[in-house]
């Protein structure tokens, strides 16, 4: 069986570095492999909304952002579609029929729904369309027979119900939709990589987000005042490992040719965290070592984006092709979707012959 991506982002602000290890960089690294025959990026304009439906220029303007932050991490649109979700009209009709097969008390016991409802204060009144999203995104991945979805930990509870509606789809009409699988980054640290300050989650509204397009002096000023370890107030004290950010960012971003660079006189990350457990390491030096490794890799990245700014309208282009390439496959599963669930009137022939013998009977 063809293996095949789909994957995406809701375009509510530009990619923060907690997207790029928790899956911007295994999606380039999935892409180059050469291991899959069709790859789909898409921006979730529609899924978007659903929490954002009385601020839609949020979402149209931040398009052009998610896009260049697609582009300047490596996603080559030569390999991968790039699209934009509610351009495949494809995506709603599926949600359409998909909704038949899902309960209201399953939705409701989806952790990520359940956890976004709190945070959003939607407990008093919940918009449908938000309540239901789990049901869109897996016509996401179900349309294009997606086998593989590189996401973050915090998107399991969406894969598994589309697992699930994929499943009780074929049970019902005969077989016809891909069970897909979810594609998790490779450690703890890449899983959930904190905020600058400290905290659980890189987000916008708190203000401790690295982003992507950050300006090298903007990386380094968030560097050097990021959270360490309260207790390690003088550099021979013995400082704590767990919930250091910088710490958490190094096991993200460090790799032993770092050391040799930058640090010679450790060997790798082991070393360095065992000399600051021991006492006698300041914040300022293992700082210092982030700033370089986190710029070391934000460099082309952002040389790459400001290649792409001088051509706006080629990348609204890009989004363009990409879609309706991803609209010609989401149109064929479609088809097949119609023929199983018995909803494809006009193109069986054999319905309305059988339908005219009736008639046919009944006359004289
Ligand atoms: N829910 C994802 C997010 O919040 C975005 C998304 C929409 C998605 N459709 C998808 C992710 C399909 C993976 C597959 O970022």
């Amino acid at each position: 069986m063809d293996k095949i991506i789909l994957t995406g982002d809701r375009p509510t602000g530009r990619l923060h570095v907690g997207h790029y290890v928790g899956s911007l960089r295994r999606r380039v690294e999935l892409q180059e492999s050469g291991e899959f025959s069709k790859i789909f990026i898409m921006i979730a304009d529609a899924q978007a909304l659903t929490d954002n439906f009385e601020n839609p220029e949020k979402i149209r303007q931040n398009i052009i952002e998610v896009a260049l932050d697609y582009l300047s991490c490596g996603l080559n649109p030569e390999k991968s579609n790039l699209l934009i979700q509610s351009m495949i009209p494809e995506l709603t009709e599926l949600t359409f029929f998909y909704s038949n097969l899902v309960t209201v008390s399953r939705l409701q016991r989806n952790p990520t729904v359940k956890n976004e409802i709190q945070q959003r204060n939607f407990e008093a009144s919940i918009p449908v369309g938000f309540f239901t999203y789990p049901i869109s995104q897996a016509a996401d991945i179900t349309a294009f027979k997606a086998t593989t979805v590189p996401v973050g930990e915090d998107q399991l509870p969406m894969i598994e119900q589309a697992r699930e509606i994929v499943r009780k789809f074929n049970s019902v009409y005969g077989e016809t939709l891909v069970e897909p699988e979810a594609f998790l980054p490779e450690s703890e640290a890449c899983l959930r990589l904190p905020g600058t300050d400290g905290r659980q989650k890189m987000s916008k509204s708190l203000g401790n987000c690295i982003y992507l397009a950050d300006t090298e002096a903007d990386v380094k000023k968030k560097i050097m005042s990021m959270y360490t370890d309260p207790q390690h107030l003088q550099i021979s004290d013995p400082g704590h490992i767990e919930g250091n950010c910088v710490f958490t960012y190094l096991d993200a971003f460090s790799r032993p040719e770092h050391f040799e660079e930058y640090l010679p006189e450790y060997r790798n990350l082991d070393e360095l965290k065992e000399h600051y457990q021991r006492g006698g390491l300041g914040d300022v030096k293992i700082k210092k070592f982030l700033n370089q490794v986190l710029q070391e890799e934000l460099a082309p990245i952002r040389a790459r984006r400001a290649e792409y700014e001088k051509d706006i309208p080629a990348v609204y282009e890009i989004l363009r092709k990409g879609s309706e390439t991803a609209r010609e496959e989401a149109a064929k599963t479609m088809a097949e979707v119609k023929r199983a669930m018995r909803i494809n009137y006009f193109e069986d022939a054999e319905l309305i012959r059988a339908q005219s013998r009736k008639y046919e009977g009944l006359k004289d």
